[in-house]
């Protein structure tokens, strides 16, 4: 059946990956990017398919309810894939409220325009909410979390993934919106915006700058590649139950500290660089406040009732994301300067 789909957040990082591949996969779709460009949305993550006759583009605010309405209307949208958030925990540690307004606010309002668009007919439509583990909270050495583990949010951030999690839960009870929701791990991958781990230590060590690491780099995190989500995202968007939740995982824990050290190795190699040298620029930085000491997903549930695994080791999604890095200077060039070189400054060169 032909579909009418709303992605939105589809010029950040994963819903760039999630747009390709619904374009290319889906011709007879309908696929309408919905982004408002903050700094960490780029329309050039999206050349390839910028052209399709399958895809459009709509520069929009979630906070604006008027013109997703018109949105709606226009395209006749019968699904949703809602991906549109600011993601960065710093950010959110430094400003709270821009987090309440799009992640919280900006996810009822599009909750709203759905439930109301699709009330004569609610079971043909499906909104699907992308959301992330930190929802849970942290983990002690052991055990994972699994879909009934309870909300258990430490920063302003996953606070407000939590609260338009539990809003999307309210509106399918409520309202019966046919809403599905998946939790995901840390993902990494070609075109992720050099504030994160590890596209900014990949651009700091092509430029030998200092490595800064949180306090004892003893935090884990379950790293997924982002393509492997997008292949999870397809599989939920189509065949996942209505009401129900899916973690995504990459069975695949590292401490930072281990990770940044097969980082280091693996540049040294690609670059030409003797083995060792960029492991120097190592440095111990002022923990983040907060720090939740380890995430990781129990993902059996999507692989059994979904056929999910991921498909790539962690060793091929990185050498394959350094390469990507290394191959697109241009694009790291044009999202580095300007407005990050001040965020650089006040979060890692505070006066
Ligand atoms: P990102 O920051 O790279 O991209 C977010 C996109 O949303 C950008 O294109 C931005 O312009 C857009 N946006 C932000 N505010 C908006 C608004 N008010 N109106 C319209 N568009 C707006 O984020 P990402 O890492 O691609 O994450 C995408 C989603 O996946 C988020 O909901 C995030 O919580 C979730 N998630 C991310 C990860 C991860 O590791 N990155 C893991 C699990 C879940
Ligand atoms: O778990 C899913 C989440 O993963 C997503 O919901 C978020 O959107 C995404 O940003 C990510 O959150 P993290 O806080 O885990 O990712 P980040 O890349 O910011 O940090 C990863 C780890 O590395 C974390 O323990 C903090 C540490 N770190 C991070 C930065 C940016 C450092 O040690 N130094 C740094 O400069």
């Amino acid at each position: 059946m032909s579909k009418h789909v709303l992605i939105t957040g589809g010029a950040g990082f994963i819903g760039s990956h999630v747009v390709r591949l619904f374009v290319n996969k889906y011709p007879r779709y309908t696929i309408v990017n919905l982004d408002c460009l903050t700094y960490a949305g780029n329309l050039a993550n999206l050349q390839d398919v910028a052209g399709a006759s399958n895809y459009y583009f709509e520069k929009v605010n979630i906070l604006d309810a008027v013109a997703l309405n018109e949105v709606f209307i226009r395209y006749g949208i019968t699904d949703v894939l809602h991906l549109a958030a600011e993601s960065h925990v710093d950010r959110s540690i430094v400003s709270p409220l821009d987090f309440v307004y799009t992640n919280v606010i900006g996810t009822v309002n599009l909750l709203n325009v759905a439930k109301e668009n699709w009330k004569s007919n609610m079971d043909t439509h499906r909104f699907y909410h992308i959301s992330t583990d930190e929802v849970y909270g942290t983990l002690g050495a052991e055990g994972l979390f699994t879909e009934t583990t309870p909300y258990s949010p430490n920063s302003p951030y996953s606070a407000s993934k939590a609260s338009s999690d539990h809003f999307v839960r309210a509106y399918h009870e409520t309202y019966h919106l046919p809403t599905v929701v998946s939790n995901c791990s840390n993902n990494y991958g070609p075109y992720h915006f050099p504030e994160k781990l590890i596209p900014l230590f990949i651009n700091n060590i092509i430029h030998k700058k200092p490595l800064p690491v949180y306090g004892d780099g003893l935090y884990t995190r379950d790293w997924l590649f982002v393509k492997d989500h997008a292949r999870a995202i397809d599989l939920v968007f189509h065949q996942g139950k209505i009401g129900e939740t899916y973690n995504v995982g990459g069975f695949n824990e590292w401490k930072n500290i281990d990770l940044v050290k097969l980082l280091c190795s693996l540049m040294d190699e690609k670059l030409n660089r003797p083995a060792g040298e960029s492991a120097q620029l190592i440095t111990y930085v002022k923990d983040r406040p907060g720090h939740d000491l380890r995430y990781a997903i129990d993902a059996n549930k999507i692989n059994r009732e979904l056929g999910w695994y991921p498909s790539v080791t962690f060793e091929e999604g990185l050498s394959e994301t350094i390469d990507w890095y290394l191959s697109n200077g241009e694009w790291l060039q044009q999202v580095t300067s300007g407005d990050y070189q001040n965020y650089y400054q006040k979060m890692y060169n505070p006066a």
